[in-house]
This record gives structure tokens, sequence and C-alpha cells, in this order.
């Protein structure tokens, strides 16, 4: 039986030792929380890109994209809401100099008091599915997590700083490193990360390292819109990289300082905006469930504090090893930032709606999610240790075959007689199907535990029956299964089993 691993650590681990992810600068020990992605990582990653860009652009009309640049001019962030919103509440231990973010300190002492009232509950025999009122009822450490719940979303609705100190002092958190209750008071940090542009450091010159890529979609608006000749409903597309001074950078490529973001802006007549929100979230959950996705890994979960720029938000939270957390945001932004944009630039952000006869700043419905977030997310729930019925254990990474780094392995038996020529006769032809990868070290059994633990779908071997009647074994990577195939039936087999459309036909 198949288990999708549970441990974070497991998933690093292997990450690292076949080519997918390695530590930045691993040789001079590291920089936190940035990463580089290996071989068999990138293929893996631009699958992921390819398959939400293909969903968001090609299957839509009415979506374009765009490739804006890192940079921006600074006034950018002071109209976004950056400069002066953008930030954590940090909070340090005076003891062991460590620095948490005051709200996650808070939300993982909740989580850990429901997690301990839901055992007591479930020895109680009470339904997982009673309301909060009742579990609160049957178990004093649920109470107690819905008490400070409570307590906390009114405090983040009031950016209540001073609040969240005293609810860390009287719910008792401590230090993981000193086990102190020393603490500082709660202070607002800023997320971006500036530098300087040109050779003089002064303070106009400050610039910022994008922290989000939807800005280079606000700004282009009607450059796009009139380039595109787009009318109203329609979306601007973008991949690319963002940057954010993370203090909490824990959890692998989960919360990173630099990442990539997956960003669709849909623009829209105002008034609309929650018939679109809700058509939004369907088809995003769609997009993921179309990946083989237990649906009961993926759950909506509804903003209590609203960003600065939302008038409604939800999140589509997947349950990785580290337990249920956002994995892509879907956002009501009003007319925040083209009106805020307009303001600033002194520049018209309006859009002449020839249906009814009015210029007005459209309102925006965003879709945005991390692609590393997204790779670890297909990681959690593909790489798993199955127990084989001969006792022995085998670690298989059952990616769809449409994300699958490499697509097929061929797989001389032996290193003469001919066989390898014959393989590399075979290689150099499916090459058109995908990436391929050619091995012939080692034993056969060898060869296909490595290509299950970097998920390639198929393996082919070429053995002395192949010269004779131009046939080779097919080995499927999740039944094991193994049929003998003709040479001339294969670029076609495995490209109508790995290719792209075969996850894209699920979304139309
Ligand atoms: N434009 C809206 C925006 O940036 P967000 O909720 O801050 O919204 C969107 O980020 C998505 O980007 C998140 O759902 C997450 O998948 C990803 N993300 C955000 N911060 C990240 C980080 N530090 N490391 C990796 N991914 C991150």
């Amino acid at each position: 039986m198949a288990q999708a691993t549970d441990s974070l650590q497991k998933i690093v681990a292997h990450c690292k030792e076949y080519g997918f992810i390695f530590p930045s600068s691993e040789i001079y020990d590291n920089l936190g929380a940035v990463y580089d992605y290996g071989p068999f990582g990138v293929e893996l990653k631009n699958a992921i890109k390819e398959y939400w860009w293909k969903s968001m652009v090609q299957l839509h009309e009415n979506i374009v994209g765009i490739d804006a640049s890192i940079f921006m001019h600074p006034t950018t962030w002071k109209a976004s809401g950056h400069v002066d919103s953008f930030s954590d509440p940090l909070i340090d231990n005076k003891d062991s100099k460590k620095r948490y973010r005051a709200d996650v300190l808070l939300e993982e002492k909740i989580d850990k008091f429901k997690e301990k009232g839901q055992k007591e509950l479930e020895k109680k025999g009470i339904d997982k599915n009673a309301t909060e009122e009742d579990k609160a009822k049957a178990s004093r450490d649920y109470a107690k997590g819905v008490e400070l719940e409570k307590a906390y979303t009114e405090a983040a609705q009031a950016s209540d700083f001073a609040r969240y100190k005293a609810l860390i002092e009287e719910y008792e958190i401590v230090c993981e490193i000193s086990g102190t209750k020393n603490w500082t008071d709660v202070r607002q940090f800023n997320l971006m990360f500036g530098t300087q542009l040109g050779s003089v450091a002064e303070e106009s010159n400050t610039i910022y390292l994008r922290p989000e890529t939807a800005q280079g979609i606000f700004v282009n608006f009607l450059n796009v819109q009139k380039s595109a000749r787009l009318k109203i409903p329609f979306g601007i597309a973008q991949i690319g990289k963002a940057f954010r001074n993370e203090i909490v950078a824990r959890q692998f490529i989960f919360r990173m300082r630099e990442f990539e973001q997956m960003e669709m802006q849909f623009f829209i007549k105002p008034g609309t905006q929650k018939e679109w929100f809700a058509k939004w979230k369907e088809t995003r959950l769609n997009w993921h469930l179309a990946l083989g996705t237990n649906p009961e890994s993926l759950r909506f979960h509804v903003h209590e504090k609203l960003a600065h720029y939302a008038d409604a938000a939800e999140d589509i939270q997947f349950r990785f090893p580290i337990g249920f957390k956002e994995l892509e945001g879907i956002h009501s932004r009003t007319d925040f930032d083209l009106g805020n944009h307009q303001q600033y630039s002194g520049k018209k952000m309006q859009y002449f709606d020839s249906e009814i006869n009015e210029n007005y700043v459209p309102y925006v419905v965003e879709t945005s999610i991390g692609l590393d977030r997204m790779f670890l997310r297909v990681m959690s729930e593909n790489l798993k240790e199955e127990t084989l019925e001969n006792g022995e254990t085998r670690t298989v990474l059952s990616l769809p075959p449409a994300l699958a780094p490499i697509k097929v392995a061929i797989l001389p038996l032996t290193k003469k007689d001919g066989l390898p020529e014959k393989a590399r006769e075979i290689e150099a032809k499916l090459r058109f199907v995908g990436r391929t990868f050619y091995e012939e070290k080692d034993t056969i059994g060898k060869r296909y535990r490595r290509m299950d633990a970097i998920g390639t779908p198929y393996c082919i071997t070429i053995d002395h029956q192949t010269l004779t009647d131009n046939t080779v074994t097919l080995r499927d990577r999740d039944t094991m299964q193994q049929e003998r195939i003709s040479i001339d039936n294969l670029e076609q087999f495995i490209a109508d089993k790995v290719n792209m459309n075969t996850l894209l036909r699920k979304l139309v």
C-alpha cells in the first residue's frame, strides 16, 4: 500500500539526494530560506508553470500574458500600500535573542490547543463535524483554543499589537530556545528588500525588489488592454520572481525570501466582483483537483484579517506535512490598485465601456499562487513509501506523467551485444516526445528504483529479443506491470500518456 510521506524532513532529503532542490550557496553553509532547483527540480518546476500558463492563457480567449521587470519605479510601492502596510508583527525573546512573528506564535498556540482538544473529543466519541461551540463545551483545551482565536482575531482586525503581546503573555507562550516568557514589545517590520539605483546612495534612489508580481500587471493595464484589443472582463497573467524579507523563514520552500509567483489579475466591471470571485474560486479549485488530488487535502479558508487592498479574500489551503496551510490566494482587490496608481501617477487608469457608454476604473479579482509552494504540494502528495508483496519497500514519486521531469527512461539490459546501440537509436527518436534518460550502469532493478524515485512514468528495456522482433519491455511506474510493445508504437503510446493536454482537457 502506497503512503504519501508525512514528513517534511523526508521531502527535503529526497529533493537533495535526487537533484530536485539544493540549499543556496551550500558550500558557504547556505543562505537562509533561499534554494536552488537542480536538474530534475527545474524540469518539474517548468512543467508546473506550463500547466498553469496554458490553463490560464491558452484556454482563456480573454486572458493574455506579460513578463514585467522586477525593478519598478519606487512610487509604485507607495501607491500599492506596500511601503506603509506590508509588514509583519515581530517579537524578540530577550534571553535567547530569537526573533518570532507574533501572529505565528499565536496561531500555533491556537492549533496546539485545538489539536489537544480534538484528541480528547475523539476519546469521548464526539463527532469531528460537531460545532465549535459543542466542541468547546466538551473539551477544556478546545475551549481555550476557541477563546484565544476569538481574542486574536479581534486584535488582528484592530491591528492592536500591544494586545498580541498581552495574549502571548496571558497564554504563557514560551521561546522554544530559552524556554522563557521574557518578551519585547511587538514591532512592525517591513518585508520589502530595498536597494540603490545608480551610484549615489540617496533615500530618494531606494528601489525595491518586487514583493508581488501583481503591480507589474496593474501599471501596464492600459498598455495591455489597448495593444491586445481587450474588452472587460479580461485578465492579465504573469509568472515571475518575488522577494520578501521573511522573518520566520523555516519549512523549506514553503516560505522563502526569493520565490516565484503565478498571478492573474482579472479586470471587471465594478459591482460584479462577488460573481467573479465565486467563479475564480471554482476554476482554481478544479485546476488543483485535475491533478488527481484527494479532495479532502484541499479546503478554502476565509481571511478574517483582510490585506490592505482586499474587500474579500480566501485561500486554497493544502494539507502539507506541516498541516493545512495556504497554497493559493484569491482576492477581490476592488479598484484599490488602479485607483491609487491613477492618483499617484496623475495618469488616467480608466476603461471606456462602450456597452454602457461610461468610463470607470475597473475592479479586480486576483488569483495568486506560489510556484515553489505548488512544487512542495506536488512533492508532498506524490512522494510515497510503498511496501511490495515480497515485503520490500520502494520509494516512488507518483507524479502525473505530464509533470514528470523525465518522461521515459531507456535502459539496455546489458552493455554489450549491440543493445546499447539499439537503445541509443530508440532514445534519439523519443526525445521528441519529452525529456528522456539513458542509463546502462547497474542492475535493471536498481535502475528502475532510481527512475521511480524521480517520478519517471515509463521505463523501456532493450534486450536480446528486441534485436530479433523489434519489441521492447515497457514498465509502468505505478503498477510496475511490464508489457512487450513494438518499437513502432512506442512514440505514440508515450506521447499520448505524457502530453500536457491530458491534464488540460480535464479543465474544459
Ligand atoms: N499578489 C497577492 C499576493 O502576493 P500573498 O497571499 O501574499 O498575495 C500569494 O501571496 C501566494 O504567494 C501565496 O498563496 C503563496 O503561495 C505564495 N507566497 C507568498 N509568500 C511566499 C514566500 N515567502 N515563499 C513562498 N511562497 C510565498
